[in-house]
Parts: C-alpha cells; structure tokens; sequence
C-alpha cells in the first residue's frame, strides 16, 4: 500500500525518520546513551585483526562508508569489496577474523556466494539484512537486523539508511571492546544518532526545493558527484541511484580524484553534485569545488548551515541539511540525494518503482 504517496520509492523515502529511529532504538540504549547490541557475537571485537565486508550495490555502499567508521572509531582495519569480485578472488583470509555482510533482501546470489567462501575459511560471519527468514540470516553465525520494514522500490532507500544505523551501532561496540572510543566519546556519538531521526525530518523538508532542481537535472546528459570520506560512498550511492530510475548517466568520484581525470569533463552542461557537510576534510572540498567553477561547472552544493556560511562560492543552488554530527552526518545526507534522483525520475516520466532492466533481488549471478 502506497498510502498518499505515488511511488513506494516516496514512501519509503519519508518513512525514514520513523524505520531509522525504530532500527536504532534496537541497538541503543537511550537513556545511557550507549549502545547495546542485541545479539550475542560469537567473537571479541577487541580480538579481531581485520574485517573484510562484502556486498553489492547500495549495500555495499553502505559497507564503505562503516569502513570508515570502524577505522575511525575502533582502529580495526577493513577489507571491503564487492561481492561480484570478492567471491572470486581467492582471498587470502586468517581463520577467526570478522566477515560482514550487508544486504536488504539476504539473497543477492553474489553476497551469498561470498557469505559461503568466508564461511569456509573459517571466518566468523555476520550479517546485516533486512530479511530475517532470508537464506544470508540462516547461513550467518549471527545477524544483525535492519528494521526497515518491507522494502518494495527497486531503488533502496530506506533499507540503506537502516543499515548505516546498525554499522555504525557495531563500530561503537567495536570502539568500546578495544577500549579505543571512551565512554564520553560514545555518548556523544549515540546522542548524535539518537538525534538523526528528527534531522532526516529536517532533510525531507527541503523536497520542494530539490523537486524544482531536479527539473534541471532532468535536462542533463551526465551528471558528476563528488565527495570526500564519508561523503565519498554517499556521491557514490547518489551516482547509482540516479542512473538506476532516471537513466541519465552519473558517476561518482572522491573529490580529490578530480584533477586526475575526471576534470576534463566539466562544462556547462553538465551538473556536478557536491556533498561536503562542514567536518574535516570540507575544506578541502571547498578547493575541489572551485576547480570545477573555475571551468564554468554548474555546481549544486549539499551542505549543512555552516557549510553553506562557509563555503564562499557561486553554485546553481545549495541544499542545506540541519547541523549533525560528522559521524551521523552521511546517514541525514542520503535523504537529498535520494529526493534529487526520485524528482528527477518523476520529471522525466520514468517508473521510478519499477526501473527497466532491474530485479529487487538479483538471485543470480
Ligand atoms: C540500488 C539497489 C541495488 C541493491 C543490490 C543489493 O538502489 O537497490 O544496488 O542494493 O542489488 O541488494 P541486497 O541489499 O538485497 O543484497
């Protein structure tokens, strides 16, 4: 059921606020302000030498941005790769390690073929999905649920910033049993993420805005993200879901990579998306952006406030999201990006729910 909506891409895009606030209520405690897991793992994080995600798509996006968080928060270094190239490299894996999965129907033959090569090295595997009764929950040593609900839209949305929130869950616990995020640290992070249900609320206020930008997008041939640390898998996933329901052609790139190719790409026809909350690296992708206004690049900035204040430069329109946290802040940017590919869909007509030439479970390889 679609409720008021058009598309359940629509709504499952507005349901965010609700199904991200119930996903984290599952893993945090909210009065302590720390996280608490609600399964048991079979391992000790504080024991663990690496980690190796694997996934497709949107979830493995999703998997890059937690390596960032794992890296950051709980100093464990991260192998990530998808899971069409993972299962078949022959990866050398040390017995015992940590194998992380992610996928919202728990049967993307892919991700599956990989969850099994793992298995039989020997590695411990978890896994993030959004289907408890799906073949990836029953072949995992233990899961760790999204509570996304159903997720209809071919184009995934709500199931992506679930999956952040319970990364990001297991990176604290990761940082706490390595005794390298203090109790201090991980309240303020668990405050910020108990807080990201209202600033996606914030977010999806900006849909007018953004539906009267996706008209300009919709003329565009090709479309450049851009973004740098976290942000970079966000330009990534903001990329794949444009083309996926409007069929214009995008590309996502870490802003840094810029000046190593892609630059001389940019014109005027050609859109360049730039997501760059105020953290650590925005500065630098300040100077990234105006390269590309230097070549006369149309420039559409997805900051937040003081980004907006900061950034000093012309742009065809700034979306501005509600401060947030650095960590959380990729969580409450997704929904601009995903209300930019939906509206630019919608304008051209396309079948944003249903896109040609794609399943919502792609059970083969
Ligand atoms: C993109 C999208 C796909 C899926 C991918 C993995 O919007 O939906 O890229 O993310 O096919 O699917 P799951 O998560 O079911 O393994």
């Amino acid at each position: 059921d679609k409720g008021n909506y058009r598309h359940f891409m629509a709504k499952e895009i507005h349901e965010q606020p609700e199904v991200v606030g119930r996903t984290l209520a599952h893993y945090v405690n909210c009065t302590a302000g720390r996280v608490e897991l609600p399964i048991d793992l079979p391992f000790d994080f504080k024991d663990l030498k690496r980690i190796s995600i694997s996934a497709c798509g949107t979830a493995y996006l999703a998997g890059l941005i937690s390596k960032y968080w794992f890296e950051r928060l709980a100093r464990i270094p991260v192998e990530i790769d998808v899971a069409s190239e993972f299962r078949y490299r022959e990866a050398p894996m040390e017995p015992g390690e940590l194998a992380l999965f992610v996928s919202q129907s728990g049967e993307t033959a892919d991700t599956l073929a990989s969850l099994r090569y793992a298995s039989a090295e020997g590695q411990h595997v978890l896994s993030v999905v959004n289907v408890p009764t799906s073949t990836m929950a029953r072949e995992s040593d233990v899961i760790a649920s999204t509570l996304a609900g159903v997720e209809v839209g071919v184009a995934s949305t709500k199931a992506f910033t679930c999956q952040l929130t319970v990364l990001l869950a297991l990176a604290i616990a990761a940082g706490r049993a390595r005794g390298t995020l203090s109790a201090e640290d991980e309240k303020t992070i668990v405050d910020a993420l108990i807080g990201v249900p209202g600033l996606m609320s914030e977010a999806i206020k900006r849909e007018h805005q953004i539906e009267i930008l996706a008209r300009e997008v919709s003329k565009a041939k090709d479309v450049l993200y851009l973004g740098r640390g976290t942000s970079y898998p966000l330009a990534l996933e903001g990329a794949l879901k444009l083309k996926e329901i409007s069929y214009i052609h995008a590309e996502g790139y870490a802003a840094g990579e810029l000046k190593h190719g892609p630059i001389a790409l940019i014109d005027e026809a050609m859109p360049v998306i730039v997501i760059a909350p105020h953290d650590s690296v925005f500065e630098k992708t300040v100077s990234n952006m105006q390269e590309v206004a230097a070549r006369g690049g149309r420039i559409i900035l997805i900051t937040d406030e003081k980004g907006a204040l900061e950034a000093g430069l012309d742009t065809m329109a700034t979306i501005v999201m509600p401060m947030a946290h650095p960590i959380v802040a990729p969580i409450v940017h997704a929904v601009p990006i995903q209300l930019l590919a939906y509206h630019t869909a919608v304008f051209m007509g396309k079948d944003v729910d249903q896109p040609r030439n794609l399943a919502k479970s792609v059970t083969v390889e």
